[in-house]
């Protein structure tokens, strides 16, 4: 038990996936997973393990924002012994690019929160995912037939952002970011600073430039390719584990 995790140690999982929404773990749990059961629920954020293709393996959500990523994911990586997380999210596109819908593998997040500097005296605005993490995803995706986009992520800790020197056009051009989201600069952060393994798997649910949006309902139901293509990752990491 930790302060934010209620299950005992054993009923986690060695690899956990992780979408931001509760009720996407509950979805993920009840339409994926064999003989799950919940195993924490302190403030709704839900964790299941059960199992997928007979690999065991948690899902837990990591609330929205880093702060609330950053206590999730540490309390997993360090007191729970959780060697893989695969974030699991949707993300708002910063080129005309990319459609709704659309995959994203985050390779780097580029941040210009404090979370790094405040966590760990780290100063570099970019962070970088797991690579054994991120070859088995590719792979995976190849052998489900999904295109995958791969490259950095803008993790800010701003939705409403009123800046006027905001300038999604530069963060595009000049950092290369594919789109925004609010968490995973956390997650790569926690993963560096304790040795352990953290990727992240995007899909797109709105477009800041062509201005497409989807709406929440079809947000938590409908990102089933990115779901899949986690699940499998597991089992592809566990099998590798096993070779
Ligand atoms: N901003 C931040 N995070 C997001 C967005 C956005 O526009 N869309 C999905 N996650």
């Amino acid at each position: 038990m930790t302060p934010h995790i209620e299950a005992k140690k054993t009923e986690i999982a060695k690899t956990v996936i992780m979408p931001g929404d509760p009720l996407r773990a509950k979805y993920i749990a009840e339409n994926y997973l064999e003989n799950y059961r919940l195993v924490s629920k302190v403030r709704n954020i839900y964790a299941y393990t059960g199992y997928y293709k007979g690999v065991r393996l948690t899902v837990m959500a990591s609330g929205m924002g880093m702060g609330s990523m950053g206590i999730y994911s540490y309390e997993l990586f360090k007191f729970y012994d959780v060697d893989n997380i695969i974030r699991v999210g949707s993300c708002g596109a910063y080129t005309s690019k990319l459609d709704l819908y659309d995959l994203i593998l985050v390779e780097n997040s580029y941040s210009t929160s404090s979370f790094a500097k405040d966590q760990s005296n780290y100063e570099d605005n970019n962070i970088k995912s797991s690579r054994v993490l991120n070859e088995v995803v590719k792979e995976c995706a190849s052998n489900l037939n999904l295109k995958l986009n791969v490259g950095t992520i803008y993790s800010t800790d701003v939705f409403y952002n009123d800046n006027p020197s905001f300038d999604i056009k530069k963060l595009n051009e000049d950092y290369n970011c594919l789109g925004v989201e609010m968490e995973t600069y956390a997650l790569f952060n926690n993963a560096k600073n304790l040795n352990k393994n953290a990727t992240c798997i995007l899909t797109v649910s709105d477009n800041l430039v062509t201005k497409l949006e989807t709406t929440s309902n079809e947000r938590e139901k409908s990102f089933t390719s990115m779901m899949e293509l986690a699940l499998e990752s597991v089992v592809r990491l566990e099998k590798e584990r096993g070779d």
